[in-house]
C-alpha cells in the first residue's frame, strides 16, 4: 500500500492537486529498489493521459491560464523526481496542443546540446523550483506560454534599500569644456553571410544565408541577373579590398532578391560591413584630430539565425569577433561593452548563482573577463567582479565617469531562471543590490554615473517587476548621480523621458535615455553609430551626432560606402534653438521633444526618419504609421508604456491633426 505521495506535500497552498493520484503514486519515491517500479515508458504514457484529459476539447470547466498553470504543476512533480522526462512530455504536450509549432516545441524542450539552440534543461531547472500557482506561473504562462492574461503586477518597493533623497543636493554642477564618447551597438555579425543567396526568404528565420530560401517561385518577370557580388574584405591592415568577381559562382536564377556583399535591409551584417562600420569610426577620429576617451558597446554580437543554426562554438566565433574587431579598429580608447540576449548559449538563458546551475554559464563570464582585461579595457582586478555579476561591472574612466555595466539577461523575459519565486524575490541575480550599492556610493562622493545595458525598461522584453524596480532605482538617483543611461536592442534610434508623476508635464521630468541606432541593418535600417560629446563636469551629454550608410547604394555600388553624417540631437530637437547652449540634453530637453512628437506631425516624422536612418522603409506619419511613437517616447518603462497605450488620448492621429 502506498502512502499519501511525497510529491504532493510540495505543492502547497492547492487545494486540488493537478497531479492526480495516479500519477503522483508512479512518481513515489516509496517503491522499493527491487526493479518492482514502474517504468519510464509508464510515467510518461499516465502523464500524457493526464495532460490529455486536463485539454480534453470539451474541458471548458477550467480556462487555459489555469490549465497551463495544471501543467506546470505537473511538470514540476516529474521534474523532482524524473527531470529526465520533461523534454519528451514537453514536446508532445507542446505539439499536441499547439502551444507553438512543431519545430519551436522541439526547440524549446528538447535538452540543452551544443549543436542547437534548445532549451530543455534550463526548463526542467526552472520547473523544480518555480511555484506554479504563484506569481512565477502568472509571468511564465503570460511570457512563455502565451495562455495567461498579464498579472497585475505585485507591489515592489525599494525605498527601504537607500538612504531618503537629499533634495538640498539635487543640482548639478556644469563645466565649460567637454569630451567626445562613442556609442555603438547591436553588430549580430552574420558568420554565415552568402552573397547571392535569398535576402527575401520565407523561411522562418534568418535571410541571406545557404539555407534561406523563398518557398514561391520567382516570376519570370523579375529579373535578377544585373546583380554582382564581389569577395570584397578589410585586409589584415584594416584596408578595404575590393575581392574577385563572385558572381558567376553565386548567382542562382531562382533567388528573388540576390544578398549583395555589404548587407541587405532583412538580414544582419556579413564581417564587411562590421569592419566598415568600424573602419568609418577610425577614419572619423584620424581626420578630426580627435580620439574618444571611451567607447560603450550595448550589446548584441551574435545573429538572428534560427535557433537550429545556433550553436556553440558559432556563438562564441562570433563573440570573439566581434570583440576582436573593435580592438583592431579602436586599438587606443577602452570599450566598455555588455552582453545582449544574444551573447549567450542557449539563447536568452543565464543562470543565477542562486539557482545552483550556475555552472551552465560560467564558460561565457570567463570567456569575456579575459576578453576584457586581455584587451586592457577593464582593469585586471575586475576579473571577479566581471564574473560574479555575470559580466555585470563598475567602472571608473579616466574622464571620471563610473560606467555600470548590466547584463540585461537578469530581467529578461525569455530567460527561464527569471521565474523563480517571484514575489519574495524582485533580485535573483543581484543585479539591482550591486548597482544600488554603487550609486549610494557614488552619491556620496559626488561621483557621475552612467548605466549601460542592452535591453531598454520600456521594451516589452523587460521583465513587469525589474522594469518597476529600475523606474525607482532611476527616480531615486536621478538627475544629480545618475546622468546617462544608455542601451541597443531595439535597433531603433529612439528615447524616453521618466516623469516623477503620471500626467508626464516637462516640468516634471526627471532624466531620459539614449537608445541607439545599429549597425545591423536588420529590420529595414540604415546602419549607423554615433557619439556624445558630454560635460566634464555634470557628465551630460551636451550633443550627440550621428553618422550613418546608404546601404541601399551599395546593392550597385559596389566600392567602399561612405558614412555620413545624418543629424545632431540639438539641432534636430530644438529646431527654433530656444534651448540654451549651455544647457545639456537632459530630461527637461527631451521632454520638450516628446511634447513636439506630440504635437507636431513634422517632430514625429523627424523621429520617425531618424528610427530608420533614412532608409527606404521610413514610417509615414501621414498615413497613420507614428500613432504610438508618444507612448513610446514619454514612457520609461514597460508598465506605462502598457498604460499609456491603453488610453485612446494618448494614440496620436497626425491627420487629423
Ligand atoms: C468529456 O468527454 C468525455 C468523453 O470523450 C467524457 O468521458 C467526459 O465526461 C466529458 N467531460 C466533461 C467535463 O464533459
Ligand atoms: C544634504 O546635502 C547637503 C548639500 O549637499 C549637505 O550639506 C547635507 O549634509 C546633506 N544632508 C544629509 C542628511 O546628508
Ligand atoms: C518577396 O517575395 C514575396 C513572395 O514570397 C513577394 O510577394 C514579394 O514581392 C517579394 N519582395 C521582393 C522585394 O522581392
Ligand atoms: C534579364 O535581363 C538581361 C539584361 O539586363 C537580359 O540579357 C536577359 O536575357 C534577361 N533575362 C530574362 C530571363 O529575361
Ligand atoms: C538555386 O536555388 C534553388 C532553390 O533554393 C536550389 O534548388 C538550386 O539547387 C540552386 N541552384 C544552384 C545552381 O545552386
Ligand atoms: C591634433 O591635436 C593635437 C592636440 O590634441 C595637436 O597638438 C595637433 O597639432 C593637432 N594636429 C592637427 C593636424 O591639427
Ligand atoms: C524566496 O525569496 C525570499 C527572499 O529572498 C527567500 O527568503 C525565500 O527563501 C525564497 N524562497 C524560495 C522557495 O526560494
Ligand atoms: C547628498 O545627499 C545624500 C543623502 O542625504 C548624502 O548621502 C550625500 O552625501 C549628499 N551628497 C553631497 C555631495 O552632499
Ligand atoms: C501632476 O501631478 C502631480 C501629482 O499628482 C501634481 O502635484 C502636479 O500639480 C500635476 N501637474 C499638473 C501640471 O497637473
Ligand atoms: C536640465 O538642464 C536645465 C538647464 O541647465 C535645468 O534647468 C533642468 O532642471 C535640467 N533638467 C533635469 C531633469 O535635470
Ligand atoms: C518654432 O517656431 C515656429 C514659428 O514661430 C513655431 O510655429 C513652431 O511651433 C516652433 N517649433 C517648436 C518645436 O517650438
Ligand atoms: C536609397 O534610399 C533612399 C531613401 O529611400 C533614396 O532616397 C535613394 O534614392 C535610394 N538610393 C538608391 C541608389 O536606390
Amino acid at each position: 500500500m502506498l502512502l499519501l505521495p511525497a510529491i504532493l506535500a510540495l505543492i502547497p497552498f492547492v487545494a486540488a492537486s493537478a497531479v492526480p493520484s495516479e500519477l503522483s503514486e508512479l512518481l513515489s519515491d516509496d517503491w522499493p529498489l527491487n526493479g518492482k517500479g514502474p517504468t519510464d515508458k509508464q510515467i510518461v504514457q499516465q502523464t500524457m493521459n493526464t495532460l490529455e484529459s486536463l485539454y480534453k476539447k470539451n474541458n471548458t470547466v477550467i480556462d487555459a491560464c489555469t490549465k497551463c498553470k495544471s501543467t506546470l504543476e505537473i511538470g514540476k512533480a516529474i521534474s523532482l523526481t524524473k527531470p529526465e522526462l520533461i523534454p519528451e512530455i514537453f514536446i508532445k504536450w507542446c505539439t499536441d496542443n499547439k502551444i507553438a509549432t512543431a519545430a519551436n516545441c522541439k526547440t524549446i524542450y528538447s535538452r540543452n546540446t551544443i549543436t542547437a539552440s534548445r532549451t530543455g534543461t534550463d526548463f526542467t531547472n526552472m520547473l523544480q523550483q518555480i511555484d506554479p500557482w504563484s506569481v512565477d506561473g502568472d509571468y511564465l504562462c503570460y511570457y512563455k506560454m502565451s495562455q495567461c492574461p498579464l498579472p497585475e503586477m505585485p507591489k515592489v518597493d525599494l525605498s527601504s534599500w537607500w538612504p531618503p533623497k537629499n533634495e538640498s543636493n539635487a543640482t548639478l554642477e556644469y563645466g565649460t569644456e567637454t569630451f567626445n564618447v562613442l556609442h555603438i551597438s547591436d553588430f549580430h555579425v552574420e558568420l554565415d553571410y552568402l552573397p547571392g543567396s535569398e535576402s527575401n526568404c520565407t523561411n522562418n528565420g534568418m535571410c541571406c544565408t545557404g539555407h534561406s530560401y523563398n518557398k514561391n517561385a520567382k516570376p519570370a518577370s523579375l529579373n535578377t541577373s544585373s546583380y554582382e557580388f564581389f569577395e570584397s574584405y578589410y585586409n589584415e591592415d584594416g584596408e578595404f579590398v575590393k575581392g574577385h568577381d563572385i558572381t558567376n559562382e553565386n548567382y542562382n536564377e531562382s533567388v528573388w532578391l540576390p544578398a549583395t556583399e555589404f548587407g541587405s535591409y532583412t538580414c544582419d551584417p556579413p564581417e564587411l560591413l562590421v569592419n566598415s562600420s568600424l573602419k568609418s569610426i577610425a577614419e572619423f577620429q584620424k581626420k578630426n584630430n580627435m580620439t574618444f576617451d571611451f567607447a560603450i558597446f550595448t550589446g548584441d554580437m551574435v545573429d538572428h539565425d534560427e535557433l537550429e543554426w545556433t550553436n556553440y562554438d558559432m556563438t562564441i566565433k562570433s563573440q570573439e569577433t566581434v570583440m576582436r574587431d573593435l580592438k583592431k579598429y579602436l586599438p587606443d580608447i577602452p570599450v566598455f561593452s555588455v552582453l545582449g540576449n544574444h551573447d549567450t548559449f542557449p539563447y536568452g538563458q543565464i543562470a543565477s548563482h542562486a539557482s545552483g546551475h550556475e555552472n551552465l554559464y560560467t564558460w561565457n563570464d570567463e570567456l569575456f573577463a579575459d576578453l576584457w582585461v586581455g584587451y586592457d579595457w577593464l582593469p585586471f582586478d575586475h576579473y571577479e567582479q566581471i564574473k560574479k555579476h555575470y559580466t555585470g561591472y563598475s567602472v571608473v574612466t579616466k574622464s571620471g565617469v563610473k560606467v555600470i555595466a548590466v547584463n540585461s539577461n537578469t530581467y529578461y523575459q525569455k530567460n527561464y531562471y527569471s521565474y523563480n519565486n517571484m514575489t519574495d524575490n524582485i533580485d535573483p541575480f543581484g543585479t539591482l543590490k550591486f548597482i544600488v550599492d554603487e550609486l549610494v556610493e557614488s552619491e556620496a562622493k559626488n561621483e557621475k554615473v552612467w548605466i549601460i545595458a542592452h535591453i531598454p525598461f520600456v521594451d516589452y522584453d523587460t521583465l513587469p517587476m525589474q522594469a518597476e524596480a529600475y523606474k525607482q532605482i532611476v527616480t531615486r538617483f536621478s538627475p544629480t548621480t545618475i546622468t546617462g543611461l544608455f542601451f541597443g536592442h531595439t535597433h531603433q534610434d529612439q528615447f524616453n523621458v521618466l516623469y516623477a508623476h503620471d500626467n508626464k508635464t516637462i516640468d516634471d521630468a526627471i532624466m531620459n535615455t539614449w537608445i541607439d541606432l545599429t549597425v545591423t541593418p536588420l529590420s529595414h535600417y540604415n546602419p549607423g553609430w554615433r557619439y556624445y560629446e558630454v560635460d566634464t563636469k555634470s557628465k551630460n551629454v551636451m550633443n550627440s551626432y550621428n553618422y550613418y550608410m546608404k546601404l541601399n547604394e551599395t546593392f550597385t555600388n559596389h566600392d567602399e560606402p561612405e558614412w555620413l553624417f545624418e543629424y545632431s540631437a540639438r539641432e534636430a530637437y530644438d529646431v527654433n534653438g530656444t534651448w540654451p547652449k549651455t544647457s545639456p540634453l537632459n530630461g527637461t530637453f527631451w521632454a520638450h521633444a516628446a511634447e513636439n512628437i506630440k504635437e507636431e506631425m513634422s517632430a514625429a516624422q523627424t523621429y520617425s526618419d531618424f528610427l530608420y536612418r533614412k532608409s527606404p522603409y521610413v514610417p509615414d506619419c501621414s498615413k497613420g504609421k507614428c500613432s504610438t511613437f508618444y507612448c513610446y517616447v514619454s514612457s520609461f518603462n514597460i508598465n506605462e508604456y502598457n498604460k499609456c497605450i491603453a488610453n485612446k488620448e494618448n494614440i496620436i492621429n497626425y491627420e487629423s491633426k
